[in-house]
């Protein structure tokens, strides 16, 4: 069986911070020696340990993940704790840019009966959402296009975490998002904001009287992304974390 202090020290000389934790998962998911190796020198060749692990753990939960598709963030985990505040027990749920589909899944794992639909561009964050949440929920397009009409004025809680990094700080990024993660998923145009404020502008159509739109910014963005809500009819207002290193914007149809 694999040696884990050897693990351990090659995962930290290519430069694994939390080596021994991945050491772990890695002797822990692995199926044989010769799988234990193959992983290993996958991670030393830079692959994120979500794509090789098969999951990353989001709000409690193991959510699939599969290559290119963007790993889910710990700081998300804040927006989806105020979407549960908000949510009604029977709540119309919409996860818009959904990616792997864990906002959705982390919501519907607090709240049981919400109803959750997500869409998203990417086919292959489509696939993998369609593996963690209900397939027959789950669709794929540009933004609303992808939704079935009939959630038009419905939408009780609309989560939509959208690319926000500007295009031209995707290159400062760490190297295991910017080589591995889809550019699709990253690549928010000229100051991050071009889908929030194409959301912005549409999302008062979809939500219920009342309904909530939640998006994640960095704390510079966040005043725009508030200014963008209030011109799409949306009262709007800011949160933000320490312990989750995060900022919020929540806009609420009146
Ligand atoms: C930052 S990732 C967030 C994924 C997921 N919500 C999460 O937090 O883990 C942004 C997602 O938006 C999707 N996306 C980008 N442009 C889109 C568009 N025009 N319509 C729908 N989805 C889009 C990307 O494919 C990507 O999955």
């Amino acid at each position: 069986m694999a040696d884990l202090p050897l693990l351990v020290a090659r995962l930290r000389a290519a430069g694994c911070v939390f080596a021994e934790d991945e050491a772990q998962l890695i002797l822990t998911a692995a199926t044989s020696d010769g799988d234990v190796e193959r992983m290993v020198r996958l991670r030393i060749e830079g692959e994120p340990l979500e794509y090789i692990l098969g999951w990353a753990e989001f709000a409690g939960m193991r959510i699939l993940v599969d290559p290119g598709v963007f790993v889910p963030r710990r700081r998300t985990e804040f927006l989806v704790g105020q979407a549960v505040r908000l949510s009604s027990a029977t709540a119309v749920v919409v996860d818009l840019c959904c990616g792997s589909g864990a906002l959705g899944a982390a919501l519907l794992a607090a709240v049981p009966d919400a109803v959750v639909y997500a869409a998203d561009v990417d086919p292959a964050a489509v696939a993998t959402a369609r593996r963690n949440l209900a397939p027959e929920r789950v669709f794929e397009g540009d933004l609303f296009d992808a939704l079935p009409t009939g959630l038009r004025g419905r939408v009780d809680i609309l989560m939509c975490n959208t690319p926000y990094v500007p295009t031209a700080q995707i290159a400062l990024m760490p190297p295991e998002a910017r080589e591995h993660e889809h550019r699709v998923a990253l690549d928010g145009g000229e100051d991050g904001l071009d889908l929030q404020r194409r959301v912005a502008a549409e999302a008062a159509q979809w939500l219920a009287p009342g309904g909530r739109l939640l998006v994640e910014a960095s704390e510079d963005q966040a005043p725009v992304t508030a200014e963008l809500f209030a011109a799409g009819g949306l009262s709007p207002s800011i949160l933000t974390s320490a312990e989750y290193y995060a900022t919020i914007v929540i806009g609420t149809r009146p």
